[in-house]
């Protein structure tokens, strides 16, 4: 399959308990490559565990999740994200407070083992990619909730993912910051034709996606498994 386009995901009658909750009920689940698909579903219905498993953070104890028609959980994770499938972007943004916006982005870079002067210039272009060029050497605390979520993009990107996974990547963030944010993702992901799966509670990004998944209760609504036409 060719590098440039997003990765295919495949989920058949996935089940994830924690202790007495079913968080992912026999979820079963197709989204074509290159697809823009919102998730949408109350507190507590399982959207976070979804992308997790999806995205090898987390592990499903039935049934099984296939990247590519590839067993992704089943590898180690650090391996997965070497091989550049995956990028996450959360609604905290997690960057490490003592580095500056470059050598956040630089962290994947070195798991990948890139030589320095390569992560350098990755890195800044990177951050010129997603309009942050001229705040590469500033600290998480000397930036704006917008900005620090652009580094997040950016460092989501690192690897060159052909899935990237957003869980509420706006849910910190003011209405008009968070569309900045959300176009920014929806450009990014046209841009490099990723596949995306979106958590997110704004209304507006239902209409924007190719499909909306509703959860409810750890199940996904009927009609999923049907991949949409993009
Ligand atoms: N590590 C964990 N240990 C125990 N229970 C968990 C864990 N992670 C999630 N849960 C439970 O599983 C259920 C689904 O959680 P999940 O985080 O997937 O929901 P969500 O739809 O993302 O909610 P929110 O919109 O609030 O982020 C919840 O009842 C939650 O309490
Ligand atoms: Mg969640």
């Amino acid at each position: 399959m060719s590098d440039e386009i997003g990765a295919e995901v495949a989920l058949a009658h996935v089940g994830k308990r924690f202790g007495p909750i079913t968080a992912l009920d026999d979820v079963s689940l197709c989204v074509a490559a290159g697809e823009v698909v919102a998730i949408t579903g109350h507190s507590g219905s399982g959207k976070s565990t979804l992308l997790n498993v999806i995205g090898g953070l987390d592990r499903p104890e039935t049934g099984r999740v296939l990247l590519d028609g590839d067993a992704t959980w089943e590898r180690r994770r650090d391996a997965r994200m070497r091989r550049g499938l995956v990028g996450f972007v959360f609604q905290q943004h997690l960057l490490l407070p003592t580095l500056t916006a470059q050598a956040n982005v630089e962290v994947p870079l070195v798991g990948a083992g890139a030589r320095r002067t390569e992560r350098r210039r990755r890195a800044a272009q990177l951050l010129d990619e997603v309009g942050l060029a001229d705040r590469a050497h500033h600290v998480p605390s000397e930036l704006s909730g917008g900005e620090r979520q652009r580094v997040a993009v950016a460092r989501a990107l690192a690897n060159d993912p052909r899935l990237l996974l957003a869980d509420e990547p706006t849910g910190a963030l003011d209405s008009v910051t968070s569309k900045r944010v959300l176009d920014l993702l929806l450009e990014v992901r046209r841009r490099r034709r990723m596949t995306m799966l979106l958590v997110s509670y704004d209304p507006t990004v239902g209409s924007r996606a190719d499909r909306t998944l509703t959860m409810t209760d750890g199940r996904l609504e009927s009609g999923a498994v049907t991949a949409g036409v993009t």
